[in-house]
């Protein structure tokens, strides 16, 4: 049964360290954020982002707490209520933001994981925050979880907190899930704390995956850096716990995301959107947060080298480009920035005509209203990724075209591809693969179309986010069920030696 008692209430169970809640979910960042409100002041609203649209739900219905980072340094915000959530705030101090967050989570892990498209930095600072910070969330959850709770831990930049949780709070089933790539161990072997992290992870009695190659990797670092044994998807943890790695792909709300996108003012914004396109006969987009790992250089070079044909022009054809602000204090970013905006601009410098830019690009970010209507006004989606653990837009897209008009041209390296068998999949890298491919989308046949876009829909209507995190915790139940058995005290039962200190 759901616990009622909202956050910040004092932990009733002092005594024996639980607090009040049965399902708490632990994520780098709280689901809200601070935005300006109409009188001046600040008010918290639902923050866009993959993971905040996959979870949102699931705690409405729970009655769960969130904690996680307000995203920015400082004292965190007292805990509060909201998009009726419960959340409770992780402080992070100025220095912390730097090490743990844009230092060890997103120059050390994000490219390491991300098959080192950029090169990772490996500072042994930073991975003393990471290990401090990981502390502080997991002794949250620790003092606001009650006996035997739920607690499910997101993404890389938590990994430690399983390990930490199990060591204090052994009666919690610990579910853990990577959003983002598991690499290969050959990549992976380059993280100096690479068995401190696997260990990190081993606390969990369920590690998801976006795509079966991920959870492969990881059985494979368990064997190689921690020295254990595998049997199927289940590694044998120290501590004699069998501890189940699989893949579990995320999805989104798609039922709710295809009826904004069928609201009247959404299709007419996207009506609306053309015509301030100039009305083209051909609509490409493009959309992702302005991450080296989306492949947009790759995009913008295809697209250059097709106009430079005379294959695609403008005014009949037009590539919207948002490109929402991301990480912009990490060195990487900055730097992309820079390359993506010089190249817009010679590319509509050699191509454009007043009024007639070949490229729409827009440094923001959008409420899923103005996204919707983009996806509805675009022919042509495009998904470049590099390397990407799902890709969401993906199955946006997907889920906004009701009526199966529209190509989807998608990176076989994203996890989507793994289940959007059917979209004009690409390898990035191959630029004239991905102009042949562009150009193949943008001149289809209407019922080519629809053959593809009807078995996508079909996929991602019945392996929506709801369909997804219920598998989860299903099998997170069983797993720690299993260890609950198997743990009960019996003749000659010992208790299992705790994990190693994490350093
Ligand atoms: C990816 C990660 C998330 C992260 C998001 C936005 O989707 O998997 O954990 O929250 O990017 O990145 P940010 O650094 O702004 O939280």
């Amino acid at each position: 049964m759901p616990n009622r008692r909202s956050a910040g209430t004092p932990p009733s169970g002092a005594a024996d360290g639980a607090g009040p809640f049965d399902f708490v979910v632990v994520a780098n960042r709280l689901p809200v954020d601070q935005v300006e409100s109409s009188d001046g002041g600040t008010e918290w609203r639902a923050s866009p982002g993959g993971l905040v649209s996959a979870l949102a739900p699931i705690m409405r219905q729970s009655d769960g707490v969130w904690i996680g980072w307000s995203g920015s340094p400082g004292p965190a915000p007292e805990p509060f209520d909201s998009e009726g959530m419960h959340l409770i705030g992780v402080e992070l101090a100025p220095e912390e933001v730097r090490d743990y967050y844009e230092g060890f989570s997103n120059a050390t892990l994000w490219p390491l994981y991300h098959d080192v498209i950029a090169a990772p930095e490996f500072h042994r600072s930073w991975w003393e925050a990471y290990v401090a910070v990981n502390r502080r969330f997991a002794d949250t959850a620790a003092a606001n979880a009650a006996k035997n709770a739920t607690v499910w831990v997101h993404d890389y930049q938590l990994q430690l907190v399983p390990g930490m949780l199990r060591q204090t709070r052994a009666d919690l089933r610990i579910g853990f899930f990577n959003h983002i790539p598991f690499p290969g161990y050959e990549i992976f072997a380059q993280l100096p704390w690479r068995r401190q992290v696997v260990e990190g992870l081993l606390g969990a009695d369920l590690i998801g995956f976006q795509r079966r190659a991920d959870a492969t990797n990881f059985l494979r670092a368990s064997r190689r850096a921690a020295g254990l044994s595998t049997r199927g998807s289940e590694v044998n943890a120290a501590d004699g716990r069998r501890v189940r790695a699989a893949a579990f792909p995320i999805s989104i709300d798609s039922a709710g995301f295809a009826e904004v996108a069928a609201q009247p003012h959404v299709q007419a914004r996207s009506k609306e959107i053309r015509e301030a396109l100039g009305n083209p006969k051909q609509v490409l987009l493009g959309v992702d947060r302005l991450d080296y790992t989306k492949g947009i250089l790759h995009r913008l070079k295809a697209y250059g080298e097709i106009l430079d044909d005379g294959e695609l022009a403008p005014p009949d054809t037009v590539l919207v480009l948002v490109a929402s602000p991301s990480r912009e204090r990490v060195e990487q970013y900055r730097m992309l920035r820079d390359e993506v905006e010089v190249t817009v601009g010679r590319i509509n410098g050699d191509h454009g005509s007043v009024g007639q830019p070949p490229i729409h690009y827009l440094h923001q970010s959008y409420p899923k209203e103005e996204m919707a209507a983009l996806y509805l006004a675009a022919d042509v989606m495009l998904v470049t990724s590099l390397r990407d653990g799902m890709n969401l837009v993906a199955k946006e897209y997907v889920a906004s075209r009701q009526d199966e008009t529209g190509a989807l041209v998608l990176s076989e390296f994203t996890g989507a591809a793994d289940e959007l068998t059917s979209a004009f999949q690409i390898n990035p890298h191959d630029i004239e693969g991905l102009k042949q491919t562009i150009l193949r989308a943008s001149t289809a046949n209407q019922a080519e179309l629809r053959r593809r876009m009807r078995a996508m829909r079909r996929r991602v209507f019945e392996h929506d986010v709801a369909h997804w995190a219920r598998t989860f915790l299903r099998t997170l139940e069983d797993s720690a069920d299993h260890r609950h058995r198997r743990r009960e005290p019996g003749p000659g039962h010992t208790r299992p030696s705790p994990e190693s200190e994490q350093h």
